[in-house]
């Protein structure tokens, strides 16, 4: 008897160190929302093998290629696929048990030109654009079944001022049934995948009524999108928590999946176009605190319909908004700073 309980006390002790270990590892911002949402992080394939490879497995839990996997640098001609960078981000994410969103099956930037244009260099009809379409698509999907598992289909189709569709070559070619035809192929390469329209400014009541009516339509029709991606490049001083709270109250009406797909907060508001005033000042710091923190609240009030919430870039040594949309104007956007240590945002934000 004596025995037995010896043996039982040493093996309570080894499983106890054991399971320790496991917490070893520090908590990232991932573990915090852990019972509400994925976070993850938009990257370069530079990223998951340099200084940024540490900070990004303890933070986040999903993967999107910041660019990658755009249809420019993925098919830059038409006979030529070029993988290589995006199987980079999709094999650290695999490897690494991490989600994966796709980004972006359609958008009107960073899409290259032949794409429009047929053997004569005139503007190809729409069959032929269609064709192209189809086959990018069912080529890419295809090819990341199993590590991606949800895509951004369409980006950026609807109009921010007077006119209901964004004027693309896109629209003026094939009319607004390219929306519904991408996500149809896209289901047909991998119906596992949950389908999102992503867009911007979608907390702007003008917008965001468009991109309703539009999706509204697609379900109507029986067209097979899953969520919506509200981008979130987000300001000091933009969404308020009212028209925030209130789009995520008209969005879930569609009864699909929302996703915050791209967030980062200016430290600038809207007007602020001096490039030499643009310093990290408290008062900026203490703004884009009080932001965060009405936005990872708000997030956390509606974690029944939101499956995911994705920075765009790792930290502040590098945004896509140093230099955008003022040239030679350093921003500061994300919760960790330009050492990739986490900023006082950082801390206020995983004990909110
Ligand atoms: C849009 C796109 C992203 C990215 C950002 C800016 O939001 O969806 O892929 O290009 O612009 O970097």
């Amino acid at each position: 008897m004596k025995i037995h309980s010896v043996l039982f006390a040493c093996a309570v002790f080894l499983c106890n160190t054991g399971c320790s270990r496991a917490q070893d590892k520090p908590d990232g911002l991932k573990d915090y929302f852990r019972s509400c949402f994925p976070v993850g992080v938009a990257v370069a394939p530079s990223s998951v093998s340099g200084p940024q490879r540490e900070l990004i497995l303890q933070h986040f839990n999903s993967l999107t290629a910041e660019n990658v996997m755009k249809p420019s640098p993925i098919h830059p001609e038409e006979t030529v696929y070029s993988f290589q960078n995006a199987d980079l981000i999709s094999e650290f994410a695999r490897k690494n048990g991490m989600k994966m969103r796709g980004h972006t099956l359609l958008w009107h930037k960073q899409s290259p030109a032949w794409l429009f244009k047929d053997a004569n260099g005139n503007t190809a009809t729409k069959e032929l654009v269609l064709s192209r379409l189809k086959e990018h698509i069912n080529t890419v999907v295809t090819r990341y079944k199993g590590t991606v598992y949800a895509w951004d289909v369409v980006n950026e189709a609807i109009d921010d001022g007077a006119e209901f569709y964004r004027q693309t070559d896109w629209y003026r070619i094939c009319g607004p049934e390219y929306i519904a035809a991408a996500f149809r192929w896209a289901h047909e390469a991998d119906p596992e995948a949950k389908l999102f329209y992503n867009d911007y400014n979608t907390e702007n009541p003008a917008k965001r009524a468009k991109i309703i009516k539009m999706i509204r339509e697609l379900l109507d029709s029986g067209v097979p999108i899953h969520g919506i991606g509200l981008q979130g490049h987000w300001k000091i001083n933009y969404p308020s928590e009212t028209d925030l709270r209130k789009s995520l109250d008209e969005y879930s009406k569609l009864g699909i999946d929302i996703q915050v797909t791209e967030l980062d907060v200016s430290v600038y508001p809207s007007g602020h176009n001096d490039p030499n005033d643009d310093s990290f000042t408290p008062e900026r710091e203490n703004g884009q605190i009080e932001q965060y923190k009405m936005i990872f609240r708000t997030l956390r009030d509606y974690k029944n319909v939101i499956t995911g919430v994705t920075f765009w870039n790792v930290s502040d040594q590098k945004s896509w908004l140093d230099n955008f949309p003022v040239p030679g104007r350093k921003d500061y956007p994300l919760l960790f700073d330009q050492d990739n240590k986490p900023k006082k945002v950082y801390y206020e934000v995983i004990n909110l």
